[in-house]
Protein backbone atom coordinates (compact mmCIF):
# COMPACT_ATOMS: atom_id res chain seq x y z
CA UNK A 1 0.00 0.00 0.00
CA UNK A 2 1.34 3.55 -0.98
CA UNK A 3 1.59 6.07 1.92
CA UNK A 4 -1.01 8.14 0.05
CA UNK A 5 -2.94 4.95 0.02
CA UNK A 6 -2.47 4.09 3.86
CA UNK A 7 -3.47 8.43 4.48
CA UNK A 8 -6.66 7.96 2.28
CA UNK A 9 -7.67 4.94 4.53
CA UNK A 10 -6.88 5.88 7.84
CA UNK A 11 -8.40 9.55 6.82
CA UNK A 12 -11.24 10.21 10.09
CA UNK A 13 -14.99 9.50 8.71
CA UNK A 14 -16.34 12.86 9.42
CA UNK A 15 -13.60 14.80 7.63
CA UNK A 16 -14.80 14.98 3.96
CA UNK A 17 -11.45 14.87 2.56
CA UNK A 18 -9.99 12.26 0.34
CA UNK A 19 -6.49 12.19 -0.87
CA UNK A 20 -6.71 11.45 -4.48
CA UNK A 21 -5.17 8.65 -5.83
CA UNK A 22 -2.66 9.48 -8.55
CA UNK A 23 -4.96 8.87 -11.63
CA UNK A 24 -3.67 8.12 -14.92
CA UNK A 25 -6.01 10.23 -18.03
CA UNK A 26 -5.94 7.73 -20.68
CA UNK A 27 -6.36 4.85 -18.05
CA UNK A 28 -9.26 5.71 -16.99
CA UNK A 29 -12.43 3.56 -18.48
CA UNK A 30 -14.11 4.95 -21.61
CA UNK A 31 -17.57 6.14 -21.14
CA UNK A 32 -18.88 6.81 -24.51
CA UNK A 33 -20.47 3.19 -24.81
CA UNK A 34 -22.75 4.62 -21.90
CA UNK A 35 -23.30 8.15 -23.27
CA UNK A 36 -25.95 7.24 -25.80
CA UNK A 37 -27.09 9.79 -27.49
CA UNK A 38 -30.50 8.76 -27.61
CA UNK A 39 -30.97 8.61 -24.16
CA UNK A 40 -29.49 11.89 -23.82
CA UNK A 41 -31.55 13.30 -26.31
CA UNK A 42 -34.59 11.43 -24.49
CA UNK A 43 -33.26 13.58 -21.15
CA UNK A 44 -33.41 16.54 -23.13
CA UNK A 45 -36.65 16.31 -24.96
CA UNK A 46 -38.42 15.54 -22.17
CA UNK A 47 -36.86 18.18 -20.28
CA UNK A 48 -38.62 20.60 -23.15
CA UNK A 49 -41.48 19.15 -22.79
CA UNK A 50 -42.39 20.75 -19.15
CA UNK A 51 -43.91 23.62 -18.88
CA UNK A 52 -42.08 27.23 -18.05
CA UNK A 53 -44.92 29.49 -18.06
CA UNK A 54 -42.15 31.79 -20.14
CA UNK A 55 -40.04 32.62 -17.13
CA UNK A 56 -36.77 33.08 -18.00
CA UNK A 57 -33.75 33.72 -15.37
CA UNK A 58 -31.43 37.34 -16.46
CA UNK A 59 -29.76 37.83 -13.32
CA UNK A 60 -28.27 37.14 -9.60
CA UNK A 61 -31.24 39.07 -7.27
CA UNK A 62 -27.67 41.22 -6.11
CA UNK A 63 -27.43 42.61 -9.71
CA UNK A 64 -30.56 44.51 -9.77
CA UNK A 65 -29.80 47.51 -7.51
CA UNK A 66 -32.00 50.22 -5.87
CA UNK A 67 -29.01 53.05 -7.05
CA UNK A 68 -28.64 52.07 -10.80
CA UNK A 69 -30.05 50.05 -13.50
CA UNK A 70 -29.27 46.87 -14.78
CA UNK A 71 -29.66 45.83 -18.71
CA UNK A 72 -29.59 42.61 -20.81
CA UNK A 73 -31.22 41.07 -23.44
CA UNK A 74 -33.51 38.11 -23.49
CA UNK A 75 -35.48 36.53 -26.25
CA UNK A 76 -33.79 39.54 -28.24
CA UNK A 77 -36.06 42.22 -25.92
CA UNK A 78 -33.64 44.89 -24.34
CA UNK A 79 -35.42 44.87 -20.74
CA UNK A 80 -34.29 47.11 -17.50
CA UNK A 81 -34.54 45.93 -13.94
CA UNK A 82 -34.05 48.11 -11.32
CA UNK A 83 -35.50 48.20 -7.45
CA UNK A 84 -38.18 50.75 -6.17
CA UNK A 85 -37.41 52.31 -2.21
CA UNK A 86 -39.00 49.10 -0.87
CA UNK A 87 -36.54 46.90 -2.70
CA UNK A 88 -38.84 45.84 -4.81
CA UNK A 89 -37.96 44.40 -8.17
CA UNK A 90 -38.99 46.88 -11.17
CA UNK A 91 -38.53 44.87 -14.52
CA UNK A 92 -39.73 46.40 -18.30
CA UNK A 93 -38.51 47.35 -21.84
CA UNK A 94 -35.06 49.17 -21.78
CA UNK A 95 -36.58 51.48 -24.82
CA UNK A 96 -37.52 54.66 -23.41
CA UNK A 97 -41.26 55.33 -24.10
CA UNK A 98 -40.21 59.07 -25.32
CA UNK A 99 -37.73 58.54 -28.16
CA UNK A 100 -36.12 54.74 -27.50
CA UNK A 101 -32.74 55.74 -25.62
CA UNK A 102 -31.69 52.93 -23.10
CA UNK A 103 -33.09 53.11 -19.86
CA UNK A 104 -30.17 50.73 -19.08
CA UNK A 105 -27.97 53.69 -19.22
CA UNK A 106 -30.30 55.96 -16.90
CA UNK A 107 -29.80 56.70 -13.38
CA UNK A 108 -32.10 55.54 -10.29
CA UNK A 109 -32.90 58.19 -8.32
CA UNK A 110 -35.27 57.69 -4.79
CA UNK A 111 -37.16 54.64 -6.75
CA UNK A 112 -38.03 55.68 -9.83
CA UNK A 113 -35.62 54.86 -12.97
CA UNK A 114 -34.53 58.39 -15.32
CA UNK A 115 -33.88 58.52 -18.79
CA UNK A 116 -30.47 59.75 -19.40
CA UNK A 117 -31.82 62.01 -22.99
CA UNK A 118 -34.66 64.14 -21.56
CA UNK A 119 -35.25 63.08 -17.95
CA UNK A 120 -38.42 60.85 -17.83
CA UNK A 121 -38.95 59.33 -14.67
CA UNK A 122 -40.40 56.15 -14.86
CA UNK A 123 -41.62 54.67 -11.20
CA UNK A 124 -42.35 51.35 -12.58
CA UNK A 125 -45.50 50.78 -13.51
CA UNK A 126 -47.74 51.23 -16.70
CA UNK A 127 -46.85 54.90 -17.71
CA UNK A 128 -45.91 57.11 -20.94
CA UNK A 129 -46.84 53.67 -22.86
CA UNK A 130 -44.15 51.81 -21.13
CA UNK A 131 -45.51 48.67 -19.61
CA UNK A 132 -43.75 46.45 -17.08
CA UNK A 133 -43.16 43.22 -17.44
CA UNK A 134 -44.42 40.52 -14.73
CA UNK A 135 -40.88 39.91 -12.64
CA UNK A 136 -39.99 37.32 -9.78
CA UNK A 137 -37.28 37.62 -7.43
CA UNK A 138 -36.55 34.44 -5.61
CA UNK A 139 -34.24 35.64 -3.67
CA UNK A 140 -31.24 34.03 -5.41
CA UNK A 141 -32.30 34.74 -9.01
CA UNK A 142 -34.13 37.15 -10.62
CA UNK A 143 -36.18 36.11 -13.43
CA UNK A 144 -39.29 38.01 -16.31
CA UNK A 145 -41.75 36.40 -17.73
CA UNK A 146 -41.82 37.08 -21.57
CA UNK A 147 -44.93 35.35 -23.32
CA UNK A 148 -44.19 36.72 -26.58
CA UNK A 149 -40.34 34.86 -26.32
CA UNK A 150 -41.70 31.41 -24.80
CA UNK A 151 -45.16 30.96 -26.19
CA UNK A 152 -46.44 28.62 -23.63
CA UNK A 153 -49.28 29.07 -21.42
CA UNK A 154 -48.02 31.83 -18.72
CA UNK A 155 -47.77 30.60 -15.07
CA UNK A 156 -47.79 32.91 -12.11
CA UNK A 157 -44.77 32.16 -10.74
CA UNK A 158 -41.39 30.27 -12.49
CA UNK A 159 -40.58 27.02 -11.40
CA UNK A 160 -37.91 27.51 -9.07
CA UNK A 161 -35.81 24.66 -8.01
CA UNK A 162 -36.40 23.40 -4.04
CA UNK A 163 -33.28 25.04 -2.04
CA UNK A 164 -31.65 24.27 0.72
CA UNK A 165 -33.24 26.10 4.08
CA UNK A 166 -31.49 27.95 6.68
CA UNK A 167 -27.92 29.62 6.48
CA UNK A 168 -27.17 29.42 2.79
CA UNK A 169 -24.36 30.83 0.48
CA UNK A 170 -25.41 31.77 -2.78
CA UNK A 171 -22.92 32.18 -5.89
CA UNK A 172 -23.96 33.23 -8.68
CA UNK A 173 -22.21 33.05 -11.97
CA UNK A 174 -22.87 34.12 -15.38
CA UNK A 175 -20.76 33.53 -19.01
CA UNK A 176 -22.44 33.98 -22.32
CA UNK A 177 -21.95 31.91 -25.34
CA UNK A 178 -22.93 31.27 -29.14
CA UNK A 179 -25.65 28.31 -28.96
CA UNK A 180 -29.08 27.70 -27.78
CA UNK A 181 -30.37 26.93 -24.32
CA UNK A 182 -30.96 23.46 -25.22
CA UNK A 183 -26.98 22.67 -25.84
CA UNK A 184 -26.45 23.98 -22.65
CA UNK A 185 -28.77 21.23 -20.91
CA UNK A 186 -27.99 18.70 -23.00
CA UNK A 187 -24.48 19.02 -21.92
CA UNK A 188 -25.93 18.73 -18.19
CA UNK A 189 -27.34 15.76 -19.34
CA UNK A 190 -24.45 14.05 -20.00
CA UNK A 191 -22.58 13.53 -16.76
CA UNK A 192 -20.17 11.01 -18.47
CA UNK A 193 -18.28 13.59 -19.97
CA UNK A 194 -16.94 15.02 -16.09
CA UNK A 195 -14.46 12.98 -15.25
CA UNK A 196 -12.84 12.94 -19.05
CA UNK A 197 -13.54 16.36 -20.08
CA UNK A 198 -13.21 18.17 -16.11
CA UNK A 199 -10.44 15.49 -14.78
CA UNK A 200 -8.94 18.39 -12.85
CA UNK A 201 -12.24 19.20 -11.17
CA UNK A 202 -14.10 15.74 -11.13
CA UNK A 203 -12.95 12.17 -10.54
CA UNK A 204 -13.74 8.89 -9.34
CA UNK A 205 -16.75 9.58 -11.83
CA UNK A 206 -19.76 6.45 -11.64
CA UNK A 207 -23.43 7.04 -13.33
CA UNK A 208 -25.22 5.21 -10.92
CA UNK A 209 -28.41 5.32 -12.75
CA UNK A 210 -29.46 7.25 -15.93
CA UNK A 211 -33.55 7.78 -16.87
CA UNK A 212 -34.99 5.01 -18.57
CA UNK A 213 -36.34 6.08 -21.97
CA UNK A 214 -39.94 6.69 -20.71
CA UNK A 215 -39.11 8.10 -17.42
CA UNK A 216 -41.91 9.42 -15.66
CA UNK A 217 -41.54 12.57 -13.56
CA UNK A 218 -40.14 11.16 -10.35
CA UNK A 219 -37.38 8.32 -12.11
CA UNK A 220 -36.16 11.24 -14.36
CA UNK A 221 -32.93 11.77 -13.09
CA UNK A 222 -29.12 11.26 -12.94
CA UNK A 223 -27.46 9.60 -10.35
CA UNK A 224 -23.43 10.12 -9.96
CA UNK A 225 -20.85 9.77 -7.39
CA UNK A 226 -18.05 11.70 -8.09
CA UNK A 227 -15.62 13.65 -5.98
CA UNK A 228 -15.01 17.27 -6.69
CA UNK A 229 -11.24 17.85 -6.51
CA UNK A 230 -9.40 20.51 -5.42
CA UNK A 231 -5.07 19.65 -6.04
CA UNK A 232 -4.44 16.75 -4.70
CA UNK A 233 -7.33 16.54 -2.37
CA UNK A 234 -11.03 15.66 -3.18
CA UNK A 235 -14.75 15.31 -2.03
CA UNK A 236 -16.76 12.68 -2.66
CA UNK A 237 -20.86 13.18 -2.99
CA UNK A 238 -23.45 11.36 -4.85
CA UNK A 239 -25.14 13.71 -6.74
CA UNK A 240 -28.59 13.74 -8.73
CA UNK A 241 -29.21 16.24 -12.33
CA UNK A 242 -32.68 16.76 -12.67
CA UNK A 243 -34.33 19.15 -15.62
CA UNK A 244 -37.41 20.81 -13.51
CA UNK A 245 -38.22 22.73 -16.69
CA UNK A 246 -37.14 23.66 -20.04
CA UNK A 247 -34.15 25.68 -19.30
CA UNK A 248 -32.86 24.63 -15.87
CA UNK A 249 -30.59 22.14 -14.51
CA UNK A 250 -30.40 21.17 -11.00
CA UNK A 251 -27.20 19.20 -9.60
CA UNK A 252 -28.04 18.40 -5.70
CA UNK A 253 -26.02 16.52 -3.05
CA UNK A 254 -27.79 14.13 -2.43
CA UNK A 255 -25.03 11.70 0.05
CA UNK A 256 -22.13 13.57 1.12
CA UNK A 257 -20.61 16.52 2.02
CA UNK A 258 -23.24 19.73 2.09
CA UNK A 259 -25.98 17.02 1.23
CA UNK A 260 -28.78 19.15 0.31
CA UNK A 261 -26.94 22.23 -1.45
CA UNK A 262 -28.02 22.79 -5.16
CA UNK A 263 -26.10 24.61 -8.27
CA UNK A 264 -28.92 25.83 -10.50
CA UNK A 265 -27.53 26.00 -14.16
CA UNK A 266 -30.11 28.57 -16.30
CA UNK A 267 -29.82 29.04 -19.92
CA UNK A 268 -32.16 31.70 -21.20
CA UNK A 269 -31.39 32.64 -24.43
CA UNK A 270 -30.42 36.29 -25.47
CA UNK A 271 -31.54 36.85 -28.97
CA UNK A 272 -29.27 36.88 -31.64
CA UNK A 273 -25.74 38.18 -31.62
CA UNK A 274 -24.11 40.84 -34.22
CA UNK A 275 -23.30 37.37 -36.30
CA UNK A 276 -27.01 36.72 -36.62
CA UNK A 277 -26.09 33.35 -34.23
CA UNK A 278 -27.58 32.91 -30.96
CA UNK A 279 -26.39 34.02 -27.75
CA UNK A 280 -27.15 31.93 -24.90
CA UNK A 281 -26.63 33.05 -20.94
CA UNK A 282 -25.50 30.82 -18.44
CA UNK A 283 -26.77 31.97 -15.23
CA UNK A 284 -25.31 29.65 -12.12
CA UNK A 285 -25.93 29.53 -9.18
CA UNK A 286 -25.19 27.29 -5.69
CA UNK A 287 -26.89 27.26 -2.81
CA UNK A 288 -24.83 25.32 -0.49
CA UNK A 289 -25.36 23.42 2.90
CA UNK A 290 -24.19 21.35 4.97
CA UNK A 291 -25.66 18.42 6.35
CA UNK A 292 -23.35 18.27 9.53
CA UNK A 293 -24.81 19.04 13.01
CA UNK A 294 -23.30 20.87 15.63
CA UNK A 295 -23.31 24.51 15.57
CA UNK A 296 -19.65 25.47 16.16
CA UNK A 297 -18.73 22.59 13.19
CA UNK A 298 -21.03 23.25 10.75
CA UNK A 299 -20.17 27.07 10.93
CA UNK A 300 -16.70 25.92 10.15
CA UNK A 301 -17.87 23.08 7.62
CA UNK A 302 -20.48 24.72 5.83
CA UNK A 303 -19.28 26.45 3.75
CA UNK A 304 -16.64 23.48 2.52
CA UNK A 305 -18.49 22.49 -0.43
CA UNK A 306 -18.77 25.95 -1.73
CA UNK A 307 -15.37 26.98 -2.19
CA UNK A 308 -14.19 23.73 -3.86
CA UNK A 309 -16.96 24.15 -6.50
CA UNK A 310 -15.91 27.71 -6.62
CA UNK A 311 -12.70 26.89 -7.40
CA UNK A 312 -13.88 23.82 -9.82
CA UNK A 313 -16.12 26.14 -11.44
CA UNK A 314 -14.27 28.41 -13.28
CA UNK A 315 -12.59 26.37 -15.67
CA UNK A 316 -15.37 24.04 -15.64
CA UNK A 317 -18.14 26.35 -16.93
CA UNK A 318 -16.05 27.45 -19.75
CA UNK A 319 -15.25 24.10 -21.00
CA UNK A 320 -19.03 23.05 -20.63
CA UNK A 321 -20.22 26.69 -22.35
CA UNK A 322 -17.44 25.08 -25.33
CA UNK A 323 -19.06 21.74 -25.49
CA UNK A 324 -22.71 23.45 -25.58
CA UNK A 325 -20.88 25.93 -28.30
CA UNK A 326 -20.12 22.82 -30.23
CA UNK A 327 -22.84 20.84 -30.48
CA UNK A 328 -24.61 24.14 -31.60
CA UNK A 329 -22.13 24.69 -34.27
CA UNK A 330 -21.98 20.72 -35.94
CA UNK A 331 -26.24 21.59 -35.76
CA UNK A 332 -25.41 25.23 -37.34
CA UNK A 333 -23.02 23.87 -39.98
CA UNK A 334 -25.17 20.45 -40.75
CA UNK A 335 -28.50 23.04 -41.38
CA UNK A 336 -26.58 25.51 -44.15
S1 LIG B 1 -35.67 59.38 -24.91
FE1 LIG B 1 -36.09 59.09 -22.82
S2 LIG B 1 -36.83 61.01 -22.19
FE2 LIG B 1 -36.43 61.26 -24.27
FE1 LIG C 1 -19.24 19.38 -17.76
Amino acid sequence: MSIRARVAARWPKNIPLQIIPKTDWAGQRPTYQDAQPALIDGALRRAQQRPSGNWYVFAASTDVRGDRPFGTRVGGVEIVAWRDQQGGLRVGPAACPHLGADLATGKVQCGGLICPWHGLRLEGGREFGWKPLPAFDDGVLVWVRLDRVGQEAPLDAPVIPARPEGARLAAVTRLEGVCEPSDVIANRLDPWHGAWFHPYSFTQLEVLSAPPADADEDADRFLVAVTFRMGRVGVPVIAEFTAPEPRTIVMRIVDGEGAGSVVETHATPMGAGPDGRPRTAVIEAVVAQSDRTGFRYSLRAAPLITPVMRVAATRLWRDDLAYAERRFALRDNGSQ
